[in-house]
């Protein structure tokens, strides 16, 4: 259980977030409580990523502020890792596994300093831990996408951090490394870490996840997942788009679609 005298793992209020004269993200305000695993859902553009990344600093905000266990997120940055989508990473660069992993240790070695022992066994642990501990020395680019996505959140374990953030983990991996994925998720929120997820899949949403934020620029919900997976939500959410949602129960009293107002 959380314990009440804590700060939450993540405090975001009043966030808007713009690019150029395009608002992504506006107004949103949200405590996620330590300990949870959180998935992040909502349409393609919707401002998953955006929100990812204002929570890590590395959007600049318009107005709003982040806090990470109490601490401003610009003074919090060894407490939160990163697993960005595999989309954004250049799989050609040569490096092995073991590099990547050892790269979380990074912001905890002194520039002075190589990685000792330690910092190789904690690495050693992590990658056991995506099950990789194998594929060590091989080159990042030959492994397959499922397997990239587990080195990276090895190199996230490394770091020890408290709070971890990943970029649809889920993508493009198969049905057996979705499990594997799923299974190093559970077991860092059992060593009391806090993740937050973005994930597209509605089917599995509320299988994965202790809480759901619903994002489509506006936070439109954030709670258990049955409060969040409503369907009047969805259907302002997802407009027509609620194939997979409706696949998912008894969708009887479907309400027309509520366009979504103008900025
Ligand atoms: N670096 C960027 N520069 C300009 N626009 C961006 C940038 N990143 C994302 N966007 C735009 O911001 C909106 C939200 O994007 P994103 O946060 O990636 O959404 P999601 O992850 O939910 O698909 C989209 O319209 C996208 O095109
Ligand atoms: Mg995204």
């Amino acid at each position: 259980m959380a314990d009440r005298r804590m700060p939450p793992a993540i405090e975001v209020a009043h966030l808007t977030v713009s690019y150029g004269v395009q608002t992504v993200l506006f107004d949103v305000t949200v405590t996620i409580e330590r300990g949870m695993l959180v998935g992040v859902i909502g349409p393609n553009g919707g401002g998953k990523s955006t929100f990812i990344k204002s929570i890590l600093g590395f959007v600049k905000r318009d107005i709003g502020s982040v806090s990470i266990l109490g601490k401003p997120a610009d003074k919090a940055k060894g407490l939160v890792a990163y697993v960005p989508q595999r989309g954004a990473v250049d799989w050609d660069f040569p490096i092995t596994v073991g590099q990547v992993a050892m790269m979380g240790r990074y912001g905890r070695i002194p520039w002075w300093r190589d990685p000792g022992k330690e910092d190789r066994r904690i690495v050693d642990e992590a990658l056991e831990m995506v099950r990789m501990a194998e594929y060590r020395d091989r080159q990042i680019g030959q492994l397959s996408g499922g397997q990239q996505q587990r080195v990276f959140m090895a190199r996230a374990l490394a770091q020890g951090s408290e709070v971890l953030l990943l970029d649809e983990p889920f993508a493009g991996v198969d049905a057996a490394t979705e499990h594997a994925i799923l299974d190093v998720l559970r077991t860092a929120k059992e060593a009391g870490k806090t993740l937050v997820v973005v994930h597209h899949d509605l089917a599995t949403a509320a299988e994965y996840f202790d809480r759901l934020a619903l994002i489509k620029k506006r936070l439109y919900a954030y709670g258990p997942p049955r409060a969040v997976l409503r369907e009047d939500l969805m259907a302002q959410v997802y407009e027509g788009r609620l194939q997979v949602f409706s696949r998912m129960g008894e969708s009887s009293n479907m309400e027309p679609p509520v366009r979504e107002e103008s900025p």
